[in-house]
């Protein structure tokens, strides 16, 4: 049986109805941040990738080498969403492969997490801001049709938010990271935890009892837990 005449017999719609909402025009995404991206947009992270690549939502896509999109899995339980693309991340198109990404993996691997199949990895703005400043606001929001896109793929659980500007950008939240890391926040059916950047904590090499690198290691277990405990249910 052809694959339209399968789908048809689930009243589905085709791929190719299903692949843009009737009223979008995926021409007008990238040139201006009032045409929201409206959800179901997008089915793969590639169709996304390739938007990101001409956007001009925001200044930032005059100064980009690359638009950053992700990497990990389009099927992991747990997102990570971080900043903004650094140097290193502008030049290879990935998000977190720098001396910050090697210590996230490092924290990953430190409780069994595995990069290929438990998290997917991305951040607010796809885009490098200039001297690595942190994103503006109007920046942060013309990027987050996108970013809800990527939660909507894929799906996650759980969220961790690295630092204030993901946990602002995501939640709304402007308290300080170190009141709220560690803590879970509900929204819908996922669950969100605020956690140090591994930035901060490569500035901040203490790894005594109360200092944020233990901190990290009490919130990584934290999550590891959760997880395991999701998968029980
Ligand atoms: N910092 C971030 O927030 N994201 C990256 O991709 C790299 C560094």
């Amino acid at each position: 049986m052809a694959i339209d005449d399968q789908i048809s017999l689930f009243n589905l719609p085709t791929p190719n109805e299903a692949s843009s909402p009737p009223d979008f025009d995926p021409e007008q995404i990238p040139t201006s941040a009032k045409v929201p991206i409206p959800a179901g947009t997008y089915q793969t992270m590639a169709q996304m990738h390739a938007h990101c690549s001409r956007c001009f939502r925001c200044d930032l896509g005059h100064s980009r080498t690359n638009a950053v999109i992700s990497r990990g899995s389009v099927n992991a339980p747990i997102m990570i969403v971080g900043e903004g693309p650094g140097q290193n991340e502008d030049e290879q198109g990935k998000p977190f492969v720098g001396k910050s990404g090697q210590l996230l993996d490092k924290i990953l691997q430190s409780v069994n997490l595995s990069i290929e199949e438990d998290v997917f990895i991305c951040n607010v703005v796809k885009c490098r801001p200039p001297e690595n400043r942190t994103p503006t606001t109007d920046e942060a929001e013309a990027c987050k049709g996108y970013l809800l896109e990527q939660i909507r793929i894929v799906d996650p659980k759980i969220i961790l938010l690295t630092g204030a500007t993901a946990l602002k950008g995501l939640l709304g939240v402007k308290q300080g990271i170190t009141k709220v890391r560690g803590q879970w926040y509900e929204q819908g059916d996922r669950l969100y935890m605020p956690i140090f950047h591994p930035a901060y904590l490569l500035r901040n090499q203490s790894r005594e009892r109360g200092q944020p690198k233990w901190l990290m290691w009490q919130d990584i277990q934290a999550v590891r837990a959760k997880l395991d405990e999701i998968r029980d249910r």
